[in-house]
């Protein structure tokens, strides 16, 4: 049986990732309407993404006998007005993930909970990639974004992401 607070930790977080999938949507429905096609498509994806990190944690706390409980998703609230600004939106808030998934590492590590630290590790190098990307995609703006050729061609690259499973099967 996993730790109670452990446990709780993976349960909120299950609600934190259909949030982040919930954000990236809302961001992917900004780009949308933006006329930046591409960037609505990568949005997109990540929102799968995030649906998939939902799953894995739901998925591990059923295979550890622990009980789930679904909260309600919080409406994204963000302002989206700005897509250079909603990019640093997103890297901000894959920091904040990142932060989370410390915290619950840091819960497994005090009661020793060698499984779940060995669950997480895909998911704390899974963050520092995806750290990487929302900086990527905040410099690349920052560089190009002004340049309405090289906004284009910055999106035509955003637009040739797929969709692929999680590497982490359970
Ligand atoms: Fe589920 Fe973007 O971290």
């Amino acid at each position: 049986m996993l730790d109670q607070k452990v446990a709780a930790l993976l349960n909120e977080q299950v609600n934190k990732e259909f949030y982040s999938a919930y954000l990236y949507l809302d961001f992917s429905i900004y780009y949308e309407e933006t006329g930046l096609d591409g960037f609505a498509n990568w949005y997109k994806i990540q929102a799968q993404e995030e649906r998939d990190h939902a799953m894995l944690m739901l998925q591990y706390l059923q295979n550890n006998g622990a009980k789930v409980t679904l909260e309600a998703v919080a409406k994204p609230d963000k302002a989206l007005t700005d897509k250079l600004e909603v990019l640093k939106l997103g890297l901000e808030h894959e920091q904040y993930v990142t932060s989370l998934i410390h915290g619950i590492y840091e819960a497994a590590y005090d009661v020793r909970d060698f499984r779940t630290m060995q669950f997480l590790d895909w998911f704390v190098k899974e963050q520092g990639e995806e750290e990487k990307n929302a900086e990527d995609l905040v410099k690349k703006m920052e560089l190009f974004g002004e340049d309405a050729k090289s906004l284009y061609m910055l999106n035509s690259e955003m637009a040739a992401r797929t969709y692929t499973a999680p590497s982490l099967t359970l």
